[in-house]
Order: structure tokens, then sequence, then C-alpha cells
């Protein structure tokens, strides 16, 4: 799926400019949230957040930091059969997760339920249990670390 992309893209830039345009306008946001669980240093416990990146498909591989998150459970949220929605503070954008029950089960990469904010579908998809990324509170030098279950990537990109 992200191969696929990336395929596309590099084919576009050697299309005539005002086809490459096109198709890289409709590609231009690669929007990507995951679904993970969060281990929080400050009081041992777990939560589950939506971190979104603006640039998911090159700029969510590395330890990178989200551009946003929030909140989407203060404990383990089950994902399989449930909808699980949470709103970004800044921005007011609600995003909901539906992934099918027995998604569990599912090997990594494969298809496991859809994702939507008011602007557009996600197509989701079991992630391998990865550090997302993790994050130093200055103050107290305590982490965050973020492990992804699910990666939900724009409809049009896939
Ligand atoms: C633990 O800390 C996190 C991050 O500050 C917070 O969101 C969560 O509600 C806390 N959990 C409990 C059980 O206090």
């Amino acid at each position: 799926m992200l191969r696929y992309t990336v395929i596309s893209l590099v084919a576009a830039a050697i299309l005539p400019i005002a086809v490459s345009n096109a198709v890289l306008q409709t590609r231009a946001s690669s929007d990507g949230v995951y679904l993970t669980y969060c281990w929080e240093e400050t009081n041992n416990t777990w939560t589950s957040q939506f971190p979104y990146y603006a640039n998911a498909l090159t700029g969510s591989q590395n330890g990178e930091l989200p551009d946003d998150n929030t909140f989407a459970a203060d404990s383990i949220a089950i994902w399989e059969g449930n909808r699980i929605c949470a709103t970004y503070a800044d921005t007011g954008v609600q995003f909901c997760s539906s992934i099918v029950a027995d998604a569990n089960s599912y090997a990594v990469g494969q298809f496991a339920g859809a994702g939507a904010n008011e602007y557009a579908g996600f197509n989701c998809f079991k992630d391998n249990g990865r550090q997302l990324f993790q994050k130093k509170d200055p103050a107290t030098s305590l982490t965050t670390q973020c492990f992804s279950r699910y990666y939900c990537f724009q409809e049009d990109q896939s």
C-alpha cells in the first residue's frame, strides 16, 4: 500500500507538469493517525492516544514526534469491535476509529477497519506494536512511550 503510493509519486514526477501537479495535489496531504498504547512513566499507567502526523508516509517511521495528539482513553482502549473517538484540542478536529472485532488475530499490514475525521475517511491497518515515539518531559525527565497497534491513512493514499 505505502510502496504503491511511493511508486505512484515517482511515476507522477516524470509525467508532464500539468498531470504531475494534479496527482501530487491529491496526494500532497499524507495524513496519518496511529492507534497507540502509551506507557506513562509519570504514573506508571497506560493511556491510549491518537498521534497525528501530517506527513505520516515518510515522517513517522523513525521515532518522530507527532504533529498533534489526543487521548483516546485514560487506560488501555479496546480498539477492536469498538468505535472510539477523540478530539484534538487545538484544532477541534475529531477522529474516530472503527477497528473490526477480530483484528487482534490479523497479520501485520492487514486491513483492519476504518477511521474518519470531518474531512476524510481513513483506512486502518494492523501494526506490529513498534515504538512509534518517545517523549520526555523536560522538567522531570520522565517519558511517555507510545506503541503502535494500528495505523490509519487517508483513503486517497491507499
Ligand atoms: C497518568 O498520566 C497520564 C499523562 O499525564 C494521564 O493522562 C493519565 O490520566 C494518568 N493516569 C492516571 C490513572 O492518573
